[in-house]
């Protein structure tokens, strides 16, 4: 399928990567004499993980997660669901959730008190994009790379009907049929 739809850059490829730079520095500098568990939400959140981990100068234990939030169109359907659970014990690790963007914030407030459940010493969220106007459930990103109010945002693995992932900076989308 060809994408037609119009779109307008938001945060350039360099923009990104140099963001990305600064929040390493904070994680490993928050987490020094630790060992990190970094849990990678798929599939938006694929590209900004593996440049995140890759710039963390500390142990880092990697695994994945699947939740299905969304449909194949930009609204929310409000039912979470666990597809794809981590392979690791969370119990005794600290641990930091890497999300793409959080938007209504139900889907990390799931896998938040999903994991919480499972007695891990710390347990924070990163995620790139922060839409913290449109909140309705409270949830706190620790840290964020970006902080939008609206808009429907795509590519550096963020896509809209499984689009556009592959793009390497981030666009708004126009979605007005
Ligand atoms: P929430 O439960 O509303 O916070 O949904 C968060 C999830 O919805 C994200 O992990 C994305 O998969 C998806 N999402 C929310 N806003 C956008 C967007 O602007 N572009 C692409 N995906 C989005
Ligand atoms: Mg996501």
């Amino acid at each position: 399928m060809t994408c037609r739809r119009e779109k307008s850059v938001m945060f350039e490829a360099g923009a990104i990567q140099e963001r990305i730079a600064r929040m390493a520095e904070d994680i490993t500098a928050d987490y020094a004499g630790k060992d990190l568990t970094a849990i990678c939400v798929l599939k938006g959140a694929f590209m900004f993980f593996a440049d995140l981990v890759r710039r963390i100068s500390l142990p880092v234990e990697t695994d994945f997660v699947r939740v299905r939030s969304y449909g194949a169109g930009d609204v929310s359907s409000g039912r979470i669901e666990l597809i794809k659970d981590v392979e690791c014990s969370l119990t005794d690790r600290d641990v930091l959730i890497v999300e793409d963007i959080v938007d209504c914030g139900l889907s990390m407030d799931f896998l938040l008190r999903a994991f919480r459940a499972r007695g891990p010493k710390t347990l924070r969220l990163a995620a790139l994009i922060d839409k913290m106007e449109r909140r309705c459930v409270p949830v706190r990103v620790d840290y964020a790379g970006f902080v939008v109010d609206a808009g429907f945002l795509v590519g550096y693995g963020l896509d809209y009907a499984e689009q556009y992932r592959t793009l390497p900076a981030i666009f708004r989308l126009n979605i007005q049929p």
